[in-house]
Parts: structure tokens; C-alpha cells; sequence
């Protein structure tokens, strides 16, 4: 039998994880069973923003294992760890960091982008470890020498670096190390934001997966719906509404009636965000059953993480062999 295909994906653990990214977690669940997957919490990524604020750091990675593992992730098929627990990430990106030529990082167009976003909200994230983002991401990824790495569009110039660094190491190295990885897209349909607008920290227009059936009620109450209803009567236009798009991910079977009733002027918007949180509570409680077993046992969640730990460290030991022979240092 050939070995599997290794696969890696990571998000950064900068908060709790929210219903959109629910969606991409249960793709990431649907590629174990096609690759060896390694997923990760990216917390040095973290700090590359967040150097200042670093207080709920350790719970938040905590939570965004919890999170992974009750969105879909089966710990017994997926390697799920930590990226600050295997050093070697670490030293791939100092080994890196020799041959990479300023300018292509400096060029990445998230960087300006980001940038100038923190210096509106008064903040200057200009340091070397912001800088050097794209660069640990490649390393991150080549670390597991994957085919593939899955990600979303706003990700891919950094997969486009990555592709030019392999170039450059076997060129300048002489070697064959890293297959230069292709994106993988998921081709699953994005959610909005609770406000219609892409769904952002800083617009707080999103729902947590640990929020309580109160918090979403809560939440989709607070939902601005088509603004020229006023009364129950008033003919609607879902087309424009938040709360009927979300009706299309949680409540497919409903959506269409829905769509008529708004229109005819026969539902009240009330009794439709009433309908879409009884939807989105059946869909997150099987959730918290799942997060509640892993709160209840944290000697459970750190055995599962020190799995993964150990199964990343075995590959990027090995890589390491690799690169150091390659450089002969
Ligand atoms: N930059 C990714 C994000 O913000 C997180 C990340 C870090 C990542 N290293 C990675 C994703 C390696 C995929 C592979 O979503
Ligand atoms: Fe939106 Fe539903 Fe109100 Fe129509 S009835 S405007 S779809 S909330």
C-alpha cells in the first residue's frame, strides 16, 4: 500500500472560531480521509499582530483545538497541534529567512494592505516578524513537504511565495527536497456576515461556535432585516435581507416558502429570525455536547495535542535532515 499524501492547514488562534469557519473546518474533515492531515494552531502567526495583547493567548489555542475538534476534526484521524511546539518550524524559517530577498516579502500584497489597516486603527505593525508572515507560512507548510495545501483565496500569494522559495532552495542547493504545493480551494459557498458584509473581527457580524442558544438569539435578533417592512403586511425583498441568506445555510428546506411568505407580505420578520435560531441552536448543539466533553476532561485535549505534537515533530525532524544536509551546515 503507498503511504498517503501529507496535507497541513492552520488558522490563527486570535479569538474563538466563528460559523464561517465551522465551513472550512468540515472540508478540512472531508480531506483526512484523502491525505495525512496535520492541523494546527498557528499562535507565533498570532503574535505577529498581536505582540501587544498576548494575555488569552494559551486559552484561546486551547480553544481553537476545542473548536476544530467539535466542528468536525476526528483527533484519531488528524494530527492536531500546536506550530510553537515544534521548534524546527522555527529553524526552517531562520534557514529561510538567509535566502529570501527582502523585496519579495516587502511585495506580498497583504503586507502594504495590512499594514496601512492596523495604522488606521492607530497601530504600527511594521516589525520584522510581520514582515517575515509570508515566509513562516512557507515554512510552516514545506515543513510537511505536502502536495497540497488547502486555503482560502485571500491566502494565496502567500502560496504563490511559498512556490518561488522551493524554487529558489533546490536552485541555490542543488537539491530536491519540497514539492512546490498547489492551493487547494474549497469551493464552498462563503457566509456572510450577520450585516451582509464579509464576516470580520472588526465588524463583530459574526456567531462564535461556543456562543450559548441565548447569545444567538441574541445575535440574530440584533439582525437588520429589509428596512422598507415596517409592519407584518408590507411586502418584502429577501433578496436583500442577511437573515434570508443565512435561512439558504441553515434552513434550506424552509427557505423557499420563506421567500414567498416575505414577499406576499404573510411573515413577520420576527417570526423568521425565530425560525433561523431554533436552526442555527439544532445546528451548534451537537456542537457544544462535544466541546462540553472537552472542557470536562483537559487531561483528554492536552493527550490528543501531545499526539500531534509528537507525529508533526517525527515529519519535521525528518525535513530537517533534509535541509541541513542540503546547506551541509
Ligand atoms: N495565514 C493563515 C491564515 O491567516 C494561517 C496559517 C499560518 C496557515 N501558517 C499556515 C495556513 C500554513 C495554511 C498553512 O489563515
Ligand atoms: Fe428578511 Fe425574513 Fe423579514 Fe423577509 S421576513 S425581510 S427574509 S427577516
Amino acid at each position: 500500500m503507498t503511504e498517503k499524501q501529507r496535507m497541513l492547514s492552520g488558522m490563527r488562534p486570535t479569538g474563538r472560531l466563528h460559523l464561517g469557519h465551522q465551513r472550512v473546518i468540515a472540508k478540512w474533515a472531508e480531506l483526512s480521509d484523502l491525505y495525512e492531515c496535520y492541523f494546527f494552531t498557528a499562535d507565533w502567526h498570532a503574535i505577529t499582530t498581536q505582540f501587544d495583547d498576548t494575555g488569552s493567548l494559551r486559552e484561546n489555542k486551547r480553544q481553537v483545538v476545542i473548536d476544530y475538534i467539535s466542528a468536525g476534526l476526528d483527533p484519531t484521524k488528524v494530527h492536531i497541534f500546536h506550530q510553537s511546539d515544534v521548534k524546527e518550524h522555527a529553524e526552517l524559517h531562520l534557514l529561510f529567512s538567509m535566502i529570501t530577498p527582502l523585496s519579495w516579502l516587502e511585495r506580498v500584497p497583504t503586507y502594504k494592505g495590512q499594514l496601512a489597516a492596523f495604522k488606521e486603527k492607530g497601530k504600527d505593525i511594521a516589525t520584522y516578524g510581520f514582515l517575515g508572515y509570508p515566509l513562516l507560512m512557507a515554512s510552516d507548510i514545506l515543513m510537511y513537504r505536502p502536495v497540497g495545501v488547502p486555503v482560502g483565496t485571500d491566502q494565496m500569494p502567500h502560496v504563490e511565495f511559498c512556490r518561488e522559495l522551493v524554487r529558489r532552495f533546490h536552485h541555490l542547493y542543488e537539491c530536491e527536497i519540497f514539492p512546490e504545493p498547489a492551493p487547494i480551494f474549497s469551493n464552498i459557498e462563503i457566509l456572510p456576515g450577520l450585516d451582509n458584509r464579509k464576516m470580520s473581527k472588526s465588524y463583530d457580524n459574526f456567531i462564535n461556535l461556543s456562543a450559548t442558544s441565548a447569545e444567538v438569539k441574541e445575535k440574530v435578533w440584533q439582525m437588520v432585516t429589509d428596512p422598507s417592512r415596517i409592519r407584518k403586511t408590507d411586502p418584502g425583498h429577501p433578496d436583500i435581507c442577511a437573515v434570508y441568506a443565512y435561512q439558504g445555510f441553515f434552513n434550506k428546506e424552509e427557505q423557499a416558502e420563506i421567500c414567498q411568505n416575505c414577499r406576499a407580505g404573510s411573515i413577520g420578520c420576527g417570526e423568521c429570525k425565530k425560525r433561523l435560531t431554533e436552526k442555527i441552536n439544532a445546528f451548534l448543539d451537537p456542537m457544544r455536547e462535544k466541546r462540553a466533553q472537552l472542557e470536562a476532561d483537559p487531561a483528554l485535549l492536552d493527550d490528543i495535542i501531545a499526539t500531534g505534537n509528537a507525529a508533526a515533530r517525527r515529519v519535521a525532524c525528518e525535513t530537517m535532515e533534509l535541509v541541513r544536509d542540503a546547506i551541509r551546515i
